[in-house]
């Protein structure tokens, strides 16, 4: 039931079919398709990465993803027993995994006081388009982590709608409503799972006698303060921005967009400035202002530039006074927490600042549908109301817009032209010119 590509090891344990489920665990090993992470993976290509998303992202819960999304519910089989017979059905045949092992499974889920197993479907009407399980053992020696996410699938023809994302943000939601601090999984997908936020944890012992990539990522956890959550993570943010999430062409486009020499440039949320590396490579002379909330995500960045003419502000970009003429203005990876009435009044602080005929860079997280951008809003309104925080209180919950939101935001503010000139999966660089 894993998320296990098939391989020689995964054949073998095509033989394993008459496997028991004890304990809520299925005691033998798992057999995975052909369709397994690579094929989320290809669902998931559109999806919102996040920054730094151990602690949240984009995590529509089932509500604001039913709210918003007519067509697309996720279902607990425990709820919907009606479900149950095509539920065996499903996972049996697109895993191709003994149906019985399934059947088994979802009908402990029908009677036990434990918190798992647990089947949930993604229904489209009456089509089931896509579902996975949290069971207490995915067919791993380690017996202590639990629960597993397994069985994992998006229906071919359906991927590309980020139904795959929205199925592993539920299973955090779902895995926190069950009173759990963590969720597994183990897959020998590589770089894949990293981008929605899970974290290695290391190759372990699978039943099958070979090792297998675990992962785990917290439960939907509280939300964390923006200042708090950046400086926790300052210590290790450029590894994650570079060696997990592999951003290092981002930074690349990024700086290619400045076309003109840089003299006075204001970056609004420039952490620990993974941004002027090659700007200051380019332009070694520019004048930086850097806005941030984090002193510790600054501190990093005054240390890596001891001789550089750099003024950092420890303060919001919403509050602080940036009046001052600047050449450019760029901020990247950082607005994509704001409503679009904060952008807006942001958007026009920005142009006001710039000198005519300046450049404004965007580069940022950003989602493909409006629908998206609202599922995301409602998920963001939703926790807080839960969790008693302030609409407008600067508190870590990704909630990207469109790039068609941004811009025309953009132009409301001011600005007479604005560009998409580059964009990747869940990232766009926009540049406004004044
Ligand atoms: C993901 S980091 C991006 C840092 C850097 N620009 C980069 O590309 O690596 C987002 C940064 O935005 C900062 N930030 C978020 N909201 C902010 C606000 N309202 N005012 C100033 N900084 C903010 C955070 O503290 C964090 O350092």
């Amino acid at each position: 039931m894993s998320n296990r590509k098939e391989t020689s090891k995964n054949s073998r344990s095509n033989s394993n079919t008459n496997n028991s489920i004890t304990n809520n665990s299925i005691t033998s090993n798992s057999i995975t398709s052909n369709s397994d992470t690579s094929n989320i993976n290809a669902s998931n290509r559109d999806t919102n990465n996040s920054d730094m998303n151990d602690s949240n992202t984009n995590r529509s819960n089932i509500n604001a993803c039913n709210a918003s999304s007519n067509k697309t519910a996720i279902i607990n089989i425990r709820q919907h027993p009606e479900w149950l017979e095509r539920a065996a059905d499903y996972f049996s045949s697109r895993w191709q995994i003994d149906r019985q092992l399934y059947m088994d499974s979802m009908q402990d889920s029908f009677t036990t006081k434990e918190s798992v197993p647990r089947w949930y479907l993604m229904v489209e009407g009456e089509e089931i388009v896509g579902g996975y399980g949290l069971i207490d053992n995915d067919f791993m020696v380690r017996t202590d982590l639990c629960p597993w996410l397994c069985a994992l699938y998006v229906e071919p023809d359906k991927r590309g709608q980020q139904l795959g994302a929205k199925l592993l943000e539920h299973s955090r939601y779902e895995a926190e409503k069950l009173g759990f601090k963590k969720v597994y999984l183990n897959t020998d997908h590589v770089g894949y799972y990293e981008k929605y936020g899970w974290h290695y944890l290391g190759d372990f012992a699978h039943q099958s006698g070979d090792d297998t990539r675990v992962y785990e990522i917290v439960a939907m956890p509280k939300l964390e303060e923006m200042g708090d959550f950046f400086d926790i993570r300052a210590g290790f943010y450029d590894n994650h921005m570079l060696e997990d999430l592999k951003l290092d062409e981002f930074y690349e486009v990024i700086s290619n967009c400045f076309t003109r020499p840089i003299k006075r440039l204001l970056d609004l949320g420039c952490g620990t400035g993974l941004e002027f590396e090659r700007l200051f490579e380019r332009f070694s002379e520019m004048e930086v202002t850097g806005i941030d909330l984090s002193q510790e995500m600054l501190n990093v960045l005054a240390d890596k530039y001891p001789d550089k003419k750099m003024q950092l502000l420890c303060g919001s970009y919403f509050t602080e006074d940036f009046a001052g003429l600047y050449d450019h203005v760029l901020s990247t990876y950082s607005l994509h927490h704001f409503s679009e009435e904060k952008k807006l009044e942001l958007y026009k602080k920005v142009y006001a600042s710039l000198e005519p005929e300046g450049i404004f860079v965007f580069g940022d997280y950003t989602v493909p549908t409006l629908e998206r951008q609202q599922e995301l809003w409602a998920a963001n309104l939703a926790k807080r109301r839960e969790q008693g925080i302030d609409e407008d209180a600067y508190y870590h919950f990704d909630t990207p817009f469109t790039p068609e939101t941004e811009m025309r935001l953009m132009k409301e503010a001011g600005f007479t032209s604005m560009d998409i000139v580059w964009q990747r999966e869940t990232t766009s660089i926009i540049i406004a010119k004044k």
